[in-house]
């Protein structure tokens, strides 16, 4: 891919709230950092009418800072992110849309530059960030989590796309969401499904080594945070499974491959645990090595990483029968 260093193409920001108060000062002043010229640069935060004053503190952020442009959307009622990312979508005016979480910052000042000028190459449609490992207190599980899947990103973008896109920066160019008809609203994973529409269509849905982004990970119910991300990523995948690829093969390959890991792999070691625990409890001694085996190794945590993802994925599946949380609760950080 040919990047132009220098390529700025006007942007709008959007940052989705609902009841952010604590966090959304902090928002937007790492926002008003980034080294981006502020005539090339729009901001839209909409707020699903939060009940904690997010709004009013936005409204005397922006008072203060007026040199930046920015707009607040108020909305009445909350119909979930993805309907407000929608919304916002229409008061746009940039070639690209970045998305970004209240609860996320920029790992560095350029980085919302970085992320832009990799639309300076016509056949890029979406550009994410990496989540940037060493920068928050987040757990050691999760600690491991990041630096896997950062390397699995980075490989199915440079083989041609990733399909999973990450909240804390989430840029499109603005024509071909048009084209996509915008966010999924009957799915959690906005950014990933959208990304992977993108990438069907046969432009390049990228996350380059160098964009990086912090994110903040709940104080309390951690493992409920997990399910309910792997729940909208179950809900992801599966919607994939529909989309008509006209992508190169390579691409096709990236899907299939992240469809199986996220739907049927984590089916597999369960159903491997329950079969050698039954022949194992029927005597069978070379099953009861391989379970005492599979159960030591938890020791390691890479595996210990894996395997819990591997639940969490079992329990969203199962969780989506009766509740697809399009509307979370939110949760402290
Ligand atoms: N306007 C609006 N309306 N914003 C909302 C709503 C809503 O109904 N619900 C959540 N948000 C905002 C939050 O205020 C935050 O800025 C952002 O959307 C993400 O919400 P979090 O509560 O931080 O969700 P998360 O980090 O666990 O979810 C992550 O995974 C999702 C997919 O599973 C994020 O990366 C999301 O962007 C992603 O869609
Ligand atoms: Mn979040």
């Amino acid at each position: 891919m040919k990047r132009e260093e220098g390529f700025k193409p006007k942007i709008t920001v959007i940052v989705p709230t609902y009841n952010e108060a604590k966090l959304i000062e902090k928002k937007l002043d790492d926002i008003y950092a980034q080294e981006y010229p502020r005539d090339r640069l729009e901001v839209i935060l909409i707020d699903s009418a939060s009940s904690d004053g997010t709004l009013e503190i936005a409204e005397k952020w922006k008072e203060e800072h007026g040199e930046i442009n920015l707009k607040i959307i108020e909305e009445d009622s909350r119909r979930g992110k993805a309907h407000s990312l929608n919304e916002a979508l229409k008061h746009s005016t940039g070639e690209v849309v970045v998305i970004t979480d209240a609860d996320s910052f920029c790992g560095t000042r350029d980085s919302l530059r970085r992320a832009a000028e990799w639309f300076s190459d016509p056949s890029v449609g979406a550009v994410s960030c990496l989540k940037d490992p060493e920068g928050s207190e987040a757990p050691s599980i999760e600690l491991g989590y990041r630096g896997y899947y950062n390397v699995l990103r980075v490989a199915e973008s440079k083989a041609y796309s990733t399909p999973i896109f990450h909240g804390e920066l989430a840029s499109f160019r603005k024509d071909l969401l048009e084209e996509a008809e915008g966010f999924p609203v009957d799915i959690g994973s906005d950014d990933s499904h959208t990304a992977t529409k993108i990438a069907a269509m046969g432009y390049r849905a990228i996350m380059p080594e160098d964009v990086l982004c912090k994110e903040l990970v709940p104080k309390r119910g951690y493992n409920s945070w997990k399910i309910r991300r792997a729940q909208h990523l179950v809900q992801h995948f599966m919607k994939a499974m529909k989309l008509k690829v006209k992508a190169p093969k390579n691409f096709d390959r990236i899907l299939k491959v992240e469809e199986y890991l996220h739907l049927v792999n984590p089916w597999i070691l369960l159903g491997g645990a329950v079969l050698l625990s039954a022949s194992a409890i029927m005597g069978s001694l070379i099953s009861l090595i391989f379970l005492a085996l599979g159960i030591a190794l938890l020791m390691y945590k890479p595996y210990r990483t894996w395997i819990s993802m591997q639940l969490y994925l079992v329990i969203a599946a199962i969780k989506n029968l009766w509740s697809r949380e399009i509307v979370w609760e939110k949760q402290e950080k």
